[in-house]
């Protein structure tokens, strides 16, 4: 079995790459710091697990960085069992990319587009093969239909909340196309991690006492986890542990259909 993680190397993707390296699947994190990464090649070492640890360095907020991940999972892996889209960074005031795209739109939303689809794939031919995307479980809408990546009156950490609307839908669309595949949509509530981010003053102090007052780690994993073991298919939606209706107007099928179309325009137009 072999799970890949993104933001496996902090947070609730590392806590969860550590239960499925317990479980004795191969695991891949996905993240930026190679401090971290190797401190998490380190600690299986340790476990005697070792040889089923894997870290890639990458910067998701790039096109191109998503491309080489998924090559690198496809050439590596002849299936994957979980997918866990997890790679996040809070941003108070507005920045780009290299390839032009807001940065929140491009991490939080853009690099789980480009991975569920590039490894569709790869993880049709698992048993029971699932994705969970940390989007926002119907809770963050509306979408900014006229304003996708937030040139105007950017929300600052707010963006993260309206990624997660545009991970919803493609949720929706994903499990359209490929509904042999169970895609899960989990809004944790405030948990006790890093919260990497570039932050002003107030929202600093706001994201230091959610570092205290956030549920654990351990606990966010424990509320999940049962949503990503039993065998399902198309999509499911969790808010901090219970299932949440997807026949609600966050998850509209033709709103879905309508980013992917303007998703696939976008990245037409980098290529
Ligand atoms: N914590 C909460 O209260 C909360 C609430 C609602 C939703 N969530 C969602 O739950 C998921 C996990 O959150 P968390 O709090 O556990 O995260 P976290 O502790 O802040 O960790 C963020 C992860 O994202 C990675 N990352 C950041 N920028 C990246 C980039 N450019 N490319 C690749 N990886 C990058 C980081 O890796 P490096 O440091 O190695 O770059 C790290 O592993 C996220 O999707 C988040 O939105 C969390």
């Amino acid at each position: 079995m072999t799970a890949v993680i993104t933001g496996g190397t902090d947070g609730i993707g590392r806590a969860l790459a550590d239960v499925y390296l317990d479980r004795g699947h191969e695991v891949l994190i996905v993240g930026t710091s190679t401090v971290k990464g190797e401190a998490f090649l380190r600690d299986a070492a340790r476990a005697g697990a070792g040889d089923r640890a894997r870290f890639l360095p990458a910067d998701l907020s790039l096109v191109a960085e998503n491309r080489r991940v998924i090559d690198r999972v496809v050439e590596r892996y002849p299936a994957i069992d979980v997918l866990v889209l997890g790679a996040r960074y809070h941003r108070s005031t507005r920045s780009e990319t290299a390839d032009g795209f807001e940065s929140n739109f491009a991490l939080f939303y853009l690099s789980r587009y480009l991975l569920s689809h590039g490894l569709a794939d790869v993880l049709r031919r698992a048993g029971h093969p699932t994705v969970l995307n940390f989007g926002g479980a119907g809770q963050t809408g509306p979408v900014r239909w006229d304003d996708l990546q937030l040139r105007r009156d950017y929300p600052g950490t707010g963006a993260l909340g309206h990624g997660g609307a545009l991970c919803d839908l493609l949720g929706v669309h994903f499990t359209e196309v490929y509904g042999e595949l169970h895609y899960v949509l989990n809004h944790p509530g405030a948990v006790a991690t890093s919260f990497a981010g570039e932050y002003d003053p107030a929202t600093a102090a706001a994201v230091d006492r959610l570092r205290t007052t956030g549920k654990p780690v351990s606990q966010a994993v424990a509320q999940i986890l049962p949503f990503l073991d039993g065998p399902a298919t198309g999509l499911t939606a969790v808010l901090e542990g219970r299932r949440v209706p997807t026949d609600t107007t966050a998850f509209d099928r033709r709103d879905a259909a309508r980013l992917d179309e303007l998703t696939k325009d976008l990245l037409a137009g980098l290529s």
